[in-house]
């Protein structure tokens, strides 16, 4: 594997690592606002990117790359109301896929095809994820101010549970 794809492929161990620690951010600030609901589908979400983080972890032993554990960041965002967790949610996965993306042209550049062939799940993934974060916004706009809606969608993620990634390594 060539150094560049090696270096990226390690950095997003930790990027994933640390959008698990954003989630369960996410998830701790509807516990506190009494919003259970919200805070379990982004505890799914948390445990969603920590699959995502042991995936470029195990393709890269398998590959036989060192693998290097980085220190994870503190999340530090501070909301003022419901709605910017989630518009910071989508802006988040935004920035996932750019790296996605940026991995992705590393691999291509080096005709490197097998890390191609690994990230292609990815590729698609983060368009399920930007959807997912888009979908929450709209509702949270259209329903969000209505207290009987409200409760009723956050029954609805309350409804959400945990499926492990169909990408086996
Ligand atoms: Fe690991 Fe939410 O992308």
């Amino acid at each position: 594997m060539k150094a560049k794809v090696h270096e990226l492929l390690n950095q997003q161990i930790n990027k994933e690592f640390y959008s698990a620690y954003l989630y369960l951010d996410f998830s701790n600030y509807f516990e506190d606002a009494g919003l259970d609901g919200f805070a379990n589908w982004y505890k799914i979400q948390a445990q969603e990117e920590r699959d995502h983080a042991m995936l470029f972890y195990q393709y890269l032993q398998n590959e036989n790359q060192k693998v290097t554990l980085e220190a994870i960041p503190k999340p530090d965002k501070v909301f003022t109301c419901h709605l910017d967790v989630l518009k910071a949610g989508l802006e988040h996965e935004e920035y996932v896929t750019s790296l996605i993306n940026e991995i992705y042209a590393a691999a291509y550049e080096v005709k490197d095809f097998r890390t191609m062939q690994f990230l292609d799940w990815f590729v698609k993934e983060q368009g399920e994820e930007e959807t997912n974060a888009n979908n929450l916004i709209t509702k949270m706009e259209l329903f969000g101010s209505d207290p009987n809606r409200l409760y009723m969608l956050n029954q609805e993620l309350a409804a959400r549970v945990y499926t492990a990634p169909s990408l086996v390594l």
